[in-house]
């Protein structure tokens, strides 16, 4: 077995667990560096001679960079790295974890104790997909046939993919580059692998879509440049990123967390919780009256992994706050409210620019009102007073979509062929 000591003496290499030669045969070959180890396994072992090859690489003198490397590993100090190495710290408590300032090792998965992220880790793996997998003909046709589409029904399509294309990698960013640091928890941060992977998957997807449709690609991922109501989404979630995302951020202080929170919230609760909302609803709904039905395969399973994304975001949120009860002061509490209503107040703002008139058996009005009832829903699960008493979900077949077994032919496709894993359960 290994030992620490080990890492200081290289010259003993008779306790590494990796294959080598005998010890003697190896302190021989650094001792005497001119002698052929063909030679030498001859001489102890009558074995076949090594091929030339083998024996002039092995014969030379080891070069500079091999006793730089020789003398680095010598040297090495084994403690630090991106996570402190406490050398022989005793072994880790489940109590000692938390989701963030934590300072148990992080580089060891069990033992577990937030078992909803590990559950949660398996339930996102078992449901993977890949856009390819999804027939697309059909819309194809339906697209470049002038008379397929209605002129409203085109623009929530173009809408929908040139908000989305952009979004799922500003979430992608978030996630890898401003979040994951900062949540100290290894079975959390095994989910937000996943979850980071899943919305690579998305990004494809929707590039696969514009891609399939023969879509202007230039105009549809600079809609959330160039579109009011798309920018004005896109820009929300972007300013909650930029300081969490700062290499000289660190949480650790009350003003700090808060700022981790607030990331925590506009992203989960409010991007993937009420930005995605409109966009998924109207494809859904085209998709349920048999029109661009791969696109709307997509963003079914799309959706079907992004309430895994909020219910997990949702966790993580209040499991903070249960641990850091201190952070949840009456005025976060007022501002994390204000975050929710600014979100639904833009997300209302796009239903109306990509609904000017009724269309696919709804209108604007009826998405302001199921973006109260999302609103409330999701100030709930934050553990904050509903806004919008008695808000009324116009669309119950979305839950149904999102909270129930997903129907085997929902659109008509095998569906049983997009399984890995065989659980396309939800
Ligand atoms: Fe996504
Ligand atoms: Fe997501």
């Amino acid at each position: 077995m290994l030992s620490w000591d080990d890492l200081e003496q290289p010259s003993q290499p008779k306790k590494s667990t990796e294959p080598r030669p005998a010890p003697d045969t190896l302190q021989q070959e650094v001792r005497e560096p001119g002698t052929s180890y063909g030679a030498h396994s001859a001489e102890k072992s009558h074995s076949a001679p090594a091929s030339p090859a083998a024996q002039s690489t092995v014969s030379k003198p080891a070069s500079d960079a091999v006793e730089a490397a020789r003398a680095a590993v010598a040297d090495m100090d084994p403690a630090p790295g991106l996570e402190e190495l406490e050398m022989g710290a005793a072994r880790i408590e489940v109590d000692e974890k938390r989701i963030i300032n934590c300072r148990a090792d992080l580089n060891q998965l069990v033992p577990f104790k937030y078992d909803w992220a590990w559950q949660k880790y398996l339930d996102g793996c078992a449901n993977h997909w890949m856009p390819q997998e999804v027939n697309m003909n059909k819309d194809v046709s339906m697209w470049k046939d002038p008379e397929g589409l209605t002129e409203d029904e085109r623009r929530i399509v173009e809408y929908s993919l040139g908000y989305f294309s952009t979004a799922d990698s500003l979430v992608a960013n978030n996630l890898v580059l401003a979040i994951y640091r900062h949540i100290t928890n290894p079975e959390c941060r095994q989910y937000l692998l996943r979850q980071s992977f899943e919305e690579a998957i998305h990004t494809h997807a929707y590039q696969y879509c514009v891609e399939s449709l023969g879509m202007d690609e230039g105009e549809v991922f600079n809609m959330y440049r160039e579109v009011p109501s798309v920018a004005k989404k896109a820009a929300w979630s972007l300013k909650h990123t930029q300081s969490i995302g700062d290499p000289n951020f660190k949480t650790g202080t009350p003003e700090t967390d808060q700022e981790l929170l607030r990331n925590l919230i506009a992203f989960y609760a409010v991007t993937e919780g009420i930005f995605f909302y409109c966009g998924f609803t109207q494809i859904l709904s085209m998709g349920r009256r048999n029109k661009m039905t791969g696109v709307a395969e997509q963003f079914q399973y799309i959706l079907r992994d992004e309430s895994m994304h909020l219910n997990f975001g949702i966790d993580v949120i209040n499991q903070i706050k249960l641990e850091n009860p201190h952070l949840w002061t009456p005025e976060f509490q007022q501002e994390v409210a204000q975050m929710i209503l600014e979100g639904m107040e833009l997300e209302v703002a796009y239903a109306r620019d990509t609904m000017p008139r009724g269309v696919l058996g709804m209108n604007a009005n009826m998405m302001e009102e199921y973006l109260h009832f999302i609103a409330n829903r999701r100030l709930s699960q934050l553990g904050l007073k509903e806004q919008f008493p008695g808000a009324q979900n116009p669309f119950p077949w979305m839950s149904e979509i999102m909270d129930l077994r997903k129907e085997k032919n929902f659109f008509e496709t095998r569906v049983i062929e997009y399984q890995t894993g065989g659980a396309l359960q939800w």
